[in-house]
């Protein structure tokens, strides 16, 4: 990743801007429009949080957010609060960038941007134009419901407003570096005059800014997302077949990524399947959004249940090695977090594997670099020690099983370190050490699909 001179790029037309919600994709959107010289207003209807957000420390990891704030907390060019009237009154651009949670049927619950549709009708200036913005993933039509919304809460104001859409293509833990360096910005709406002004927030940046109709727009973040799980889980189809046919998948995916058709990214394959707040729930939501139009999308069926037995599988070769009744075991776990660099353990692949390997009795010393606090809310403490160095997962353990895909787990001295287990055996369920020389080491090594020369 390349790096940005951050104080150098900024907006040449600085707007108002309101921005509802303070989680992974609001703070970071709103710490960012900050930074470029934007006067902005973020809305949380968690008072201990703004309040935190104030005093200028954040609520989430996410890398210069926190000095970004900061910053324009002492410019006076950014503030928190619980107050939308403060926030909307008088607002160029207000982005919505609330929760979108699962139902228990798997489609995308609204209650989050139906409420914050109502508060920006309320708030907003009467006369005073103003374009709402959906940020957050919703389904294709939701920009009706947040008109209807925003007239509800108006209730006969002479409003002045059109909605549009812009969705985040924003990874968790590379949030600003990602709003620098997208390779688009996608902005939808049926109003020419809401395109041109959302345009302006991003048109000093060198990305292409790509305008279409609001739905487009919408459906356009799901397909991303939903393409990018297809293609983790066909890499991680095509491990599970190299195990059988004998063939590398590290080598299989280098070699179809070299094609830019295909294109290297996102073939990393994982034993225990995709996880996050975003993927999971999305390719759920396009895939109900489908049953809700008449329409089986097969492909998507697909990746839902490879993706949940992916991590039966990886189970299954820990009950395989140590016999279902793992009472007298102690497993080392590498990484609770979804992925690398973040905090974020929410729908993380790593805390369904400790919870299965807990149900089979197993005793857990667990490390993660940044989301021990979150595992431990989500896990409790039974049957786990949740250690604050990664030296101390392999001592007197009977397996080491790596869950996430930190990039320091791929630099550990695991040679010198299994001699401190009671067997030498790993799991790598993110492929990161190198077969060949984990195979030297001496290490009992498994990994689904790699070749050991
Ligand atoms: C994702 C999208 O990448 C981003 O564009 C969108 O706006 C929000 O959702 P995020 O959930 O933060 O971002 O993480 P991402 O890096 O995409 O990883 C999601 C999951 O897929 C993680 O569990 C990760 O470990 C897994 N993954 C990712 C793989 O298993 N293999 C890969 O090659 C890439």
């Amino acid at each position: 990743m390349e790096n940005i001179n951050f104080d150098e790029i900024k907006t040449k037309n600085p707007k108002k801007i309101a921005v509802i919600g303070t989680g992974y994709v609001g703070l970071p959107s709103a710490a960012v429009f900050a930074k470029w010289g934007n006067n902005v207003t973020a809305v949380d209807v968690d008072i201990a949080k703004v309040e935190m957000i104030n005093s200028g420390k954040m609520p989430i990891y996410e890398e210069n957010v926190e000095e970004f704030i900061q910053e324009a907390l002492a410019n006076k060019n950014f503030i928190a609060t619980t107050d939308y009237a403060l926030a909307v009154k008088d607002a160029d651009v207000v982005f919505i960038a609330v929760g979108t949670p699962s139902t228990e049927i798997g489609t995308a619950d609204m209650k989050y941007i139906d409420e914050a549709a109502f508060s920006i009708g309320q708030n907003l200036s009467e006369g005073k134009y103003t374009v709402v913005v959906t940020k957050s993933t919703v389904p294709v039509g939701t920009n009706k419901r947040v008109t209807a919304g925003v007239l509800k809460g108006a209730n006969g104001r002479a409003v002045n407003f059109d909605v549009a859409s812009n969705p985040e293509f924003l990874r968790e833990g590379y949030a600003v570096y990602d709003s620098y360096n997208g390779e688009r910005v996608v902005i939808g709406s049926d109003s020419e005059k809401a395109l041109d002004v959302l345009s302006q927030i991003f048109e000093h940046l060198d990305t292409v800014i790509f305008r279409t109709d609001v739905s487009s727009s919408e459906l356009i973040k799901y397909a991303a997302n939903t393409f990018l799980t297809t293609k983790i889980t066909f890499i991680n189809e095509i491990a599970n077949l190299c195990e059988r046919v004998g063939a590398d998948v590290k080598s299989v995916a280098e070699g179809i990524g070299l094609d830019a058709r295909i294109g290297k990214r996102f073939l990393n394959p994982t034993e225990i399947g995709f996880g996050g707040p975003c993927f999971p729930k999305d390719v759920n939501a396009l895939y109900q959004l489908g049953l809700e139009n008449n329409y089986e999308f097969q492909i998507l069926g697909s990746v839902i249940n490879v993706n949940k037995q992916q991590m039966f599988r990886f189970i299954e070769r820990v009950t395989q090695r140590f016999g279902s009744n793992l009472e007298n075991i102690t497993l080392g776990v590498l990484g609770t977090a979804f992925k690398d660099n973040t905090d974020d353990a929410r729908h993380s692949g790593a805390i369904d594997v400790i919870r299965q390997l807990r149900g089979f009795g197993a005793q857990l010393k667990v490390y993660d670099p940044m989301a021990l606090a979150t595992a431990k809310q989500m896990l409790g403490e039974q049957n786990i020690e949740y250690v604050d160095s990664y030296e101390n997962v392999f001592d007197k353990t009977d397996a080491v099983i790596i869950l996430t895909e930190w990039k320091q787990f791929k630099d550990y001295d695991y040679e010198n370190l299994v001699k401190n287990m009671n067997n030498p055996v790993i799991f790598d369920a993110r492929y990161m050490l190198d077969p060949n020389k984990a195979k030297q080491s001496g290490i009992e090594y498994y990994s689904r699909g790699r070749k050991v020369l």
